[in-house]
C-alpha cells in the first residue's frame, strides 16, 4: 500500500511524579488515541540521571527545581509508537504550560492533568533525534530489541 508522508515512528514519553497515580486515566487516553505503548516502566530517577536526561536545560535558572521535581518520586516511562509519532505525542500533550494548554488545547493531556509550566504532567521529545537520545537514557536495550523482536516485523 501507499504510505503517503505518514511514517511510523517511536517517541519517548514519560508521566511525571504528580500524575503517576492518576495514570490508568492517562494510558487509556494515550491508547485511545491510536498509540502503542511498546515499553513501559516504573522508575525512579536519581539526580544524576536527571541531569543527564535535562542535559539542553543545564544553564536555565529552573534547572535545580526540574530536577528536584522529576526526582521527587517514580515516573512513568514509555516507548510509544504511531503514525507520526514524535508530533502526534506533542499534539495529545498539549501545549508546555498547562495553563496555556486549557486555553489553547483543552482536551489536551497537559490541559487535563497538569496544573503551570513546572507541574506540566508529561513529556515529550521534540524530535526524533532526541526520542532515540531519550529512550536509550531509560531503554538501553532497545535498540537491540527493536530489531530483534519478532513482533518488529507485525503490522501495528
Ligand atoms: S525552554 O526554555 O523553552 O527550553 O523550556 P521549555 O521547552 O518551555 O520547557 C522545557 C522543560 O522545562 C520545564 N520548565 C520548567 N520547569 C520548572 N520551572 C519552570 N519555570 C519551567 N519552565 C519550563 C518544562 O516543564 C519542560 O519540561 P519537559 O519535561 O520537557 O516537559
Amino acid at each position: 500500500h501507499l504510505h503517503l508522508g505518514i511514517v511510523k515512528q517511536r517517541t519517548f514519553a514519560m508521566l511525571k511524579p504528580d500524575i503517576v497515580d492518576k495514570m490508568g486515566q492517562v494510558l487509556k487516553l494515550i491508547i485511545q488515541n491510536g498509540f502503542k505503548i511498546t515499553k513501559l516502566k516504573m522508575v525512579q530517577m536519581t539526580k544524576e540521571h536527571a541531569l543527564e536526561f535535562y542535559a539542553e536545560h543545564k544553564s536555565k535558572p529552573f534547572l535545580p527545581f526540574l530536577i528536584e521535581y522529576m526526582t521527587s518520586g517514580p515516573v512513568i516511562a514509555m516507548e510509544l509508537l504511531a503514525d507520526n509519532g514524535v508530533a502526534k505525542w506533542r499534539e495529545l500533550l498539549g501545549p508546555t504550560d498547562s495553563e496555556q494548554a486549557r486555553k489553547d488545547a483543552p482536551g489536551s493531556i497537559r490541559a487535563r492533568f497538569g496544573i503551570d509550566k513546572s507541574f506540566n504532567a508529561a513529556h515529550g521529545s521534540d524530535s526524533c533525534t532526541a526520542a532515540e537520545r531519550e529512550l536509550y537514557i531509560f531503554f538501553p536495550t532497545s535498540r537491540i530489541a527493536q530489531y530483534e523482536s519478532p513482533r518488529s516485523t507485525a503490522t501495528f
